[in-house]
């Protein structure tokens, strides 16, 4: 396939705090195979859930289209979400086009992992080069619950297997750790990963949209994590890869390998965060706890020039105030009260199944 020609603009685009725009989240679908009961409850997402029809969803021209107007203005990282994104159809043409946009240097795609043992090689040949699997225990019963789904790790544990033999490096493995359900787990996960060269991290669980119920109690802090992991078996901190990562790096002493945490809600990043989602139907969400978006859907649909749109995103982009999590977290109360901006909040988020974390 022939190489994309960059769009030429000014780099204009940073925000009301001078964070530059620097990746680029897009959900592929609103779909799923699991119901997480953090994301998308068994008991709201049933049977008869009306998701997205196709004609809301972008096509994969659009996507290129938009993502090559996101890199004109700065983005130099694609990630492909969702929803779950390896139930959308005919996901490695897509992938094809997007590796082939002059500016892109990395390209990634979050899974749940669940179909990935059979599309792993797909996916390498079309030109992924790493990919990041949610796996939140591996306890059968464990995994079964929080997953909504009468799954076991299994299959996922076989999708890391068949990422691994492909090269889809390095593998990063994402567990959202709750409360009361897999936070005796975390121990066992580090364990069965040391040495494998896969980097597990471990979420810190987050307030994203008005569905999961969230409670401050319910989060398992980071240091706490560490401090469990650490006591069997001893880390010590590592710089950050690159300024912004979600990530807090910890080494094993031994030189067994990494781990990772996401304090998203104990130790905020919001002053460097330079992510920009797109929704499966075309909206353009700058946080991930931000409600509604602006639909560049009906401008693309409406016949809007490429400089139409990048005019439109730079405008979003250079108003954007957003540092939610920041926000929340000067307003917790660690000592067992309310966190700002969570129970009592009525606005509306979005949910994180649209825009893939
Ligand atoms: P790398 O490019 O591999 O470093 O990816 P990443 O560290 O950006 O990780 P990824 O995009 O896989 O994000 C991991 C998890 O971190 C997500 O699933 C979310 O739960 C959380 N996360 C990612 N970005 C944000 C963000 O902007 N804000 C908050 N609050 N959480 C985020
Ligand atoms: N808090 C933290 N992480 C979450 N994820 C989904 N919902 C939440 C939440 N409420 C994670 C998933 C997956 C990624 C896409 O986002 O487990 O790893
Ligand atoms: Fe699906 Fe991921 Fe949400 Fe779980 S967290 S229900 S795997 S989209
Ligand atoms: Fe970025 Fe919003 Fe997350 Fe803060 S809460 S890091 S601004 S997405």
């Amino acid at each position: 396939m022939s190489q994309s020609t960059p769009l030429q603009l000014p780099d204009a685009t940073t925000d009301k705090f001078g964070r530059p725009m620097r990746d680029l989240r897009i959900s592929v679908t609103d779909r799923c195979n699991f119901r997480c009961t953090y994301c998308m409850p068994a008991e709201i997402f049933g049977e008869r859930y009306e998701f997205l029809p196709k004609p809301e969803i972008l096509n994969f021209e659009e996507i290129e289209r938009l993502a090559r107007i996101f890199v004109g203005l700065g983005v130099n990282k694609l990630r492909i979400t969702g929803g779950e994104p390896l139930v959308r159809a005919q996901l490695p043409a897509l992938i094809e086009r997007l590796v082939t946009i002059v500016g892109v240097e990395d390209v990634a795609l979050t899974t749940n992992g669940f179909l990935l043992a059979k599309m792993a090689a797909d996916l390498k040949q079309a030109g992924l080069q790493r990919i990041t699997v949610s796996l939140d225990s591996l306890d059968e019963e464990v995994a079964k619950k929080m997953s909504g789904r009468p799954y076991g790790p299994e299959k996922t544990l076989e999708g890391i297997e068949e990422a691994a033999r492909v090269g889809l490096a390095p593998i990063k493995i994402d567990a959202v750790v709750q409360r009361g359900e897999n936070e005796h787990t975390i121990v066992d996960m580090a364990r069965r990963f040391r040495g494998t060269g896969h980097i597990v991290r471990f979420i810190e669980y987050m307030d994203v949209g008005n569905r999961n119920g969230w409670k401050l109690d319910q989060v398992v802090t980071a240091m706490e994590i560490i401090e469990r992991i650490g006591e069997e078996f001893p880390l010590e901190p590592v710089e950050p890869n690159y300024r912004g990562e979600v990530a807090t790096r910890y080494r094993y002493k031994d030189g067994s390998g990494e781990i990772g945490v996401i304090a998203s809600v104990s130790m905020p990043f919001c002053g460097d965060c330079t992510r920009a989602r797109l929704t499966t139907d075309g909206r353009l969400v700058t946080c991930l706890f931000a409600s509604g978006g602006k639909d560049l859907k009906s401008l693309l649909r409406g016949g809007a020039s490429d400089e139409e749109i990048a005019a439109a995103i730079s405008a979003v982009w250079s108003n954007r105030s957003d540092r939610y999590s920041e926000l929340r977290e000067s307003n917790t109360d660690w000592s067992g009260g309310d966190a700002g901006g969570s129970e009592g909040e009525k606005r509306k988020k979005i949910e994180m199944y649209q825009i893939g974390g």
